[in-house]
C-alpha cells in the first residue's frame, strides 16, 4: 500500500507540473524576467552572480565550442568539459588507423601529451548591450531624410546596417583581441551589440572510447533512458599573456575569470537546475504554413539520408578504417536524420500544426479589435503565408539536389578546391599560387575519403534522385540522365576526374586554370549549380516581403503578450534555462525515473552490436564495485539524469547547475516523446538529457586513469 502511494505521489509530481519551465532566456534580462521565479524554485544564486557586465561572473566560465556546441571552464587552469559528440569531429581529426582516439579514447597523462587541435576554437562572451533604440534611430531618421524616394524603406535599412558596423567597430577598439555583432532578436524588433573573444590553440586532453562517449549510437539517441557517457576534455591555451594566440609550443594554459565548481552531491527529483549554453535556432515564432513547408522539406532530407546512410553504414561494418574515416559524416547525417523523422512524429502525435493553428486564430482576433493593430499586424500571416505558398516546392527541390547528387564525393571534393581558390585569388592576384593552395585543401580531403564508397552512395544518390525528382531538375551537358546507365556514368566520372585521389589532386599543381576548369567533376558541378541557381528565384524571391512580415508578425505577438516575461527564438547567443530535474511519462501508465545507474550499461551491453559494446575495463570497475566517491545513495554510479530545461541544439555540452551555480552534469540531448520541442515547449513531456558529472569524473579517473585532473578542479561534497 505504502509503495502505491508512492507511485502514485512521483505520478503527481511528473504530470503536474510546477510551472512550465519554458524560456531560452537573455541573460541581461534575468533580474526583470526570471529572478523571483528561480528563486522560488530554489535558486540561491543572484542574477549578478549569474550574470554581470562589470564583475565576473558564472557566464565567464561558459563557452560557444567549435561555433556549434558549449563548453564550460572547470579549473583555474583553462579545463574546459563538453560532449563527447561536441569533441567528436577533433577526436576523429586526430585518429589514424594507428592511434585511434576516436575508438579507443585518449587520456593526456601531462601537459605535454596534450594534443593541438587545428581549427578548433573556444569563444568567451564579453559584452552585451541593447543597442535596439540607437538602431532604431537611425533607420527612421533615414526614412524621414528619404521620404519622397520610392527606396525609402531600402535607404533605411542600409543607414540601420551602417548604424551598426558603426558600433562593430568603436566596440572592436575598445575591447581589445574581440570582435563585436550586431545580433537580431525578436526576427529584427530588438538588437544587441555583443563582444566575443576567442581562443584558438585549443587541445584535446582526454576522452572515454566511442563504446562509452558513444553508447547507445543511433539506436538510443534522442531517447530515454540513456546511458551514454557523452563528454571529453579540452584545455584552452592562451599567450603569456592570457590573450588570445595561435597555436604556440610555449603558450600557457589560460586563466580563466571563472571556473565552475563540480559537485559530487548529486541530484534529486525536483532539484532546482539551471543551464547556461547556446541554444542554436528555434522556431517559436514561425506560422503553422511555415511550419507545414519545414516539415515536408524534412521528409525530402530523411529520405535521401535513408538511402545514402545505410550505403554509409555497410561501408563502415566492413572497415575499421573506413570507420573512423566517415564516423563524423555520418554522426551528423543521421542525428539529424533522426530527429526530423522524431518531429515529424511528434508533429502528429501533439498536433502541433493545429494548436499553432488555433494560436493564430486567437491572435488574429485580438488583432482585430483594434484598428491600429489590425494596420501594424493585421497583414503580416497572410503575405507570409503568400511568401510560403510560393516557394515552398522549390524549397523541397533544393533539399532534393543538395542531400542527393550534390554530395556526389568528386564534386564535393572540386568544391573544396573552388573555395580554396577563390578564397587565395581573393588575397592575392596569383593564379598559380591560389591553384596550389587549393591543391593542398583539397588534398587534406583524402584522410576521410574512401573512393569505392563514394562511387556506391553517388550511384545510389543518383539512382534516387532519378527516381524521386522532377524531369525538370535533371543535370544537363553530362549526358541524357534520364535514360543514361547511372552506374557507368558514376564510374566514368570518378574515373575521368582529378578528384577521386589525393594523387590526382597533386597532379593538379602547375595545370593551367582552364584544364582543370574541364574537370568532369567541375562539368558535373556546374550542371547541378545551374539547376539550383533556376530554383533561387522561386525558392528565395520572397525574402524581403517575408522579413517585413515576419518582423511584423513577431512584434505583434510580443504586443500580444506584453507584461509576461518572454525570450526570443534561439540564435546562437548565450541563454538560460531554468528549472528541475524531473521525471515523466512518456505514454499511459509508463513512468520514466529521473535517472539511470550503470547498472543500465551492463543490461544493454550487445557484444554483437556495435552501438552497444562495453569496454572490458569498465564492466571489470562494475563487477568490482570499484565506484570510489562517484556511487550515488543506491551505491551504483549514476550515468545520465532528466530535467525540465528547455534546450535545443547548440546547447550541447552545456553545464548543468545546481542552486549554487555548480556543476552536476552536461546537458546533450533531447527526448523522443517531445522532439517537436524547437517549435512548442511540451511540460509534461519535454525534458533534457543530462549526463551526470560523477559518471564524467567516474570514466576520466577510474576507466582513463586521468585522476590526477582532480587536482586543479574544486569540488563540492
Ligand atoms: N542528439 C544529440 C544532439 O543533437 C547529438 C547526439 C550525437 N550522437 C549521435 N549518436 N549522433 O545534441
Amino acid at each position: 500500500m505504502k509503495k502505491i502511494l508512492c507511485v502514485i505521489a512521483v505520478l503527481a509530481m511528473t504530470l503536474i507540473p510546477a510551472k512550465a519551465d519554458e524560456g531560452m532566456w537573455m541573460l541581461p534580462l534575468l533580474q526583470k524576467m526570471n529572478a523571483d521565479a528561480m528563486s522560488s524554485l530554489g535558486c540561491r544564486l543572484t542574477p549578478e552572480q549569474i550574470y554581470s557586465i562589470n564583475h565576473s561572473s558564472l557566464k565567464d566560465a561558459i563557452v560557444h565550442f567549435g561555433g556549434g556546441c558549449t563548453g564550460e571552464i572547470i579549473s583555474k587552469e583553462g579545463l574546459l568539459v563538453t560532449n563527447h559528440h561536441c569533441g567528436y569531429g577533433s577526436i576523429q581529426g586526430l585518429s589514424t588507423p594507428e592511434h585511434n582516439y576516436l575508438e579507443d579514447g585518449y587520456w593526456a597523462m601531462n601537459r605535454k601529451e596534450e594534443l593541438p587541435v587545428p581549427g578548433l576554437t573556444v569563444t568567451f562572451l564579453e559584452y552585451m548591450d541593447d543597442v535596439t533604440s540607437i538602431l532604431d534611430k537611425a533607420y527612421q531618421d533615414a526614412l524621414k531624410q528619404n521620404k519622397k524616394a520610392e527606396n525609402k524603406e531600402e535607404l533605411a535599412e542600409k543607414a540601420l546596417e551602417e548604424a551598426a558596423q558603426e558600433l562593430q567597430k568603436k566596440a572592436g577598439t575598445d575591447f581589445p583581441n574581440c570582435t563585436a555583432r550586431v545580433q537580431s532578436f525578436y526576427n529584427n524588433n530588438v538588437y544587441y551589440l555583443i563582444v566575443y573573444k576567442t581562443y584558438s590553440d585549443i587541445r584535446f586532453v582526454g576522452a572515454p572510447p566511442a563504446s562509452v562517449g558513444k553508447f547507445g549510437g543511433e539506436t538510443d539517441n534522442w531517447m530515454w533512458p540513456r546511458h551514454t557517457g557523452d563528454f571529453s576534455m579540452f584545455r584552452v591555451y592562451a599567450g603569456k599573456d592570457n590573450q588570445p594566440a595561435a597555436y604556440d609550443p610555449t603558450n600557457v594554459p589560460y586563466v580563466p575569470k571563472q571556473a565552475l565548481k563540480v559537485s559530487l552531491k548529486g541530484v534529486n527529483e525536483g532539484d532546482f537546475s539551471f543551464i547556461m549554453g547556446y541554444p542554436g535556432r528555434t522556431q517559436r515564432f514561425q506560422t503553422a504554413d511555415q511550419l507545414e513547408a519545414m516539415m515536408q522539406q524534412y521528409g525530402v532530407s530523411v529520405d535521401a539520408r535513408t538511402v545514402r546512410q545505410r550505403v554509409m553504414w555497410a561501408g563502415m561494418e566492413a572497415d575499421p578504417k573506413v570507420r573512423l574515416q566517415y564516423a563524423n559524416k555520418f554522426a551528423n547525417s543521421a542525428n539529424g536524420w533522426k530527429k526530423w523523422q522524431g518531429e515529424q512524429l511528434a508533429f502528429d502525435n501533439l498536433n502541433i500544426i493545429g494548436r499553432e493553428r488555433e494560436k493564430e486564430a486567437e491572435f488574429m482576433k485580438w488583432v482585430g479589435k483594434n484598428k491600429k493593430r489590425q494596420e501594424k499586424y493585421g497583414s503580416a500571416l497572410q503575405e507570409i503565408s503568400e511568401v510560403v505558398a510560393a516557394s515552398r516546392q522549390a524549397g523541397n527541390d533544393v533539399a532534393r539536389i543538395s542531400e542527393s547528387i550534390y554530395r556526389t564525393g568528386v564534386v564535393s571534393n572540386a568544391s573544396v578546391f573552388l573555395q580554396s581558390f577563390n578564397r587565395a585569388i581573393r588575397n592575392k592576384p596569383d593564379t598559380a599560387a591560389a591553384i596550389a593552395q587549393a591543391v593542398r585543401a583539397t588534398a587534406s580531403q583524402f584522410k576521410d575519403y574512401n573512393d569505392p564508397l563514394e562511387r556506391e552512395m553517388a550511384k545510389a544518390m543518383f539512382d534516387f534522385f532519378r527516381k524521386t525528382a522532377d524531369p525538370s531538375l535533371y543535370p544537363n551537358r553530362i549526358g541524357d540522365f534520364a535514360t543514361m546507365d547511372l552506374d557507368a556514368y558514376v564510374d566514368k566520372l570518378f574515373d575521368e576526374s582529378a578528384f577521386s585521389s589525393e594523387e590526382k589532386v597533386k597532379g593538379l599543381e602547375g595545370k593551367p586554370l582552364s584544364e582543370i576548369r574541364k574537370d568532369p567533376a567541375f562539368v558535373l558541378q556546374g550542371a547541378i549549380v545551374e539547376k539550383i541557381m533556376g530554383l533561387y528565384p522561386a525558392y528565395t524571391g520572397g525574402q524581403e516581403k517575408l522579413a517585413a512580415a515576419t518582423k511584423a508578425f513577431t512584434a505583434g505577438q510580443m504586443e500580444w503578450k506584453k507584461g509576461e516575461p518572454s525570450y526570443p527564438d534561439a540564435n546562437s547567443t548565450m541563454r538560460l534555462t531554468y528549472g528541475t530535474v524531473q521525471s515523466y511519462s512518456p505514454k499511459d501508465g509508463v513512468l520514466y525515473r529521473h535517472y539511470t545507474t550503470i547498472k543500465g550499461v551492463m543490461e544493454k551491453e550487445d557484444p554483437n552490436n556495435y552501438e552497444f559494446l562495453v569496454p572490458a575495463r569498465l564492466k571489470e570497475l562494475y563487477q568490482q564495485k570499484d565506484f570510489g566517491q562517484y556511487a550515488g545513495a543506491d551505491g551504483l554510479v549514476p550515468t545520465c539524469f532528466l530535467t525540465n530545461n528547455d534546450i535545443t541544439g547548440g546547447n550541447s555540452g552545456s553545464p548543468v547547475l545546481n542552486a549554487d551555480g555548480e556543476l552536476i552534469g552536461l546537458a546533450f540531448d533531447g527526448n523522443w516523446e517531445s522532439m517537436s520541442s524547437d517549435v512548442m515547449f511540451e511540460p509534461l513531456l519535454q525534458r533534457c538529457i543530462c549526463v551526470d558529472i560523477r559518471y564524467v569524473l567516474f570514466l576520466m579517473d577510474k576507466l582513463g586513469g586521468a585522476g590526477y585532473l582532480l587536482d586543479e578542479m574544486e569540488l563540492s561534497k
